[in-house]
């Protein structure tokens, strides 16, 4: 196992010379290493994870650095926001490699809480938004996004960073948090990072490691039929038409099944119905490959003729 800089020791598979990110795995502690750059006029980003990181992640850490003098991620895998043990169960974990890569991007501090120190004993509160919550993935896991906005108001309240960035990638996601942090009033800037995708534009996350290697090629064809529809709507055609479509081209494409495909609102992810305005639209779509579930969203732009 790797160790942290505390110690002073690493058993690290290379021989690389980056140093380690300092480990923290209290709120005090944590608070602690803040006060300190607070003190010294410093500014903190902080990047949540669930780990198993990858290029996403990493790029998220990287626009941080480029907003503040200092990055805090944390790696939590999170039991409240899954709705199924053996969903917990199989979700990837790799914490030596995760330390490695936020090593070699000299990431400058890493809060790995322990389950009891985010949710000690007798814990009764939930942070619950249904109007955002209660649609698309939420749906279809009943209780994920209240995991997931109790979760996230703790880490913004134990960090206290300047900014807070997650990936568009989590677009529902990203949007809860923005109006938690805005009706509970929570002093962190809340910062959406562009999806980054493979090269036959799979949007990475850590759940593509599940995918067997013909579930992993057919993966590729969720993107090519958003953009389809994005495409098709900016040429003119009607948003249900274009939706009908692809969801035919998903049921033909041997996706094990379709959670849903559709276009909202971006801002309060009401379901589009044709009247209403046409800025601020995207497309969501959640498709399962056997056991495991992959969702994405893209921007769509509505041509003159089909607007509102
Ligand atoms: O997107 C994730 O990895 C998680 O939902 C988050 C934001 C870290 C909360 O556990």
């Amino acid at each position: 196992m790797l160790l942290d800089k505390e110690s002073g020791a690493s058993n690290r598979p290379d021989d690389t010379t980056q140093p380690l990110p300092k480990i923290v795995r209290t709120v005090a502690d944590l608070r602690k290493d803040v006060a300190a750059w607070r003190a010294a006029g410093e500014t903190i980003v902080l990047v949540p994870t669930m780990g198993a990181l990858h290029e996403g992640h990493l790029s998220l850490m990287r626009e941080g650095q480029g907003l503040c003098n200092r990055v805090v991620a944390t790696i939590f895998v999170n039991p409240m926001q899954f709705n199924r043990a053996e969903d917990l169960e199989s979700y990837p974990r790799d914490n030596n490699r995760d330390i490695e890569q936020l090593a070699k991007l000299n990431v400058d501090l890493l809060y790995m809480p322990e389950v009891e120190e985010i949710y000690p004993s007798g814990f009764a509160t939930t942070v619950s938004l249904p109007s955002l919550s209660d649609c698309l993935c939420g749906a279809h896991r009943p209780g994920h996004f209240d995991g997931v906005s109790t979760v996230v108001s703790k880490l913004l309240l134990q960090c206290l960073p300047d900014v807070a960035i997650f990936g568009e990638k989590d677009f529902q996601q990203l949007q809860i948090i923005r109006r938690m942090v805005r009706d509970l009033n929570i002093p962190v800037a809340i910062k959406g990072g562009a999806t980054v995708r493979e090269t036959d534009g799979l949007a990475l996350s850590s759940r593509n490691r599940l995918l067997s290697s013909e579930e992993r090629t057919r993966a590729a064809l969720l993107y090519e039929v958003l953009i389809s529809a994005v495409a098709a709507i900016k040429a003119g055609r009607d948003t249900s038409e274009a939706l009908r479509d692809g969801r035919m081209r998903l049921a033909e494409s041997g996706f094990t099944s379709v959670d849903y495909f559709e276009i909202r609102d971006e801002r309060d992810l009401t379901l589009h119905t044709g009247e209403q305005t046409s800025e601020g639209l995207r497309i969501f779509a959640a498709v399962w490959l056997g056991t495991t579930r992959i969702i994405d969203n893209l921007p769509v732009a509505l041509s003159k003729r089909t607007r509102a």
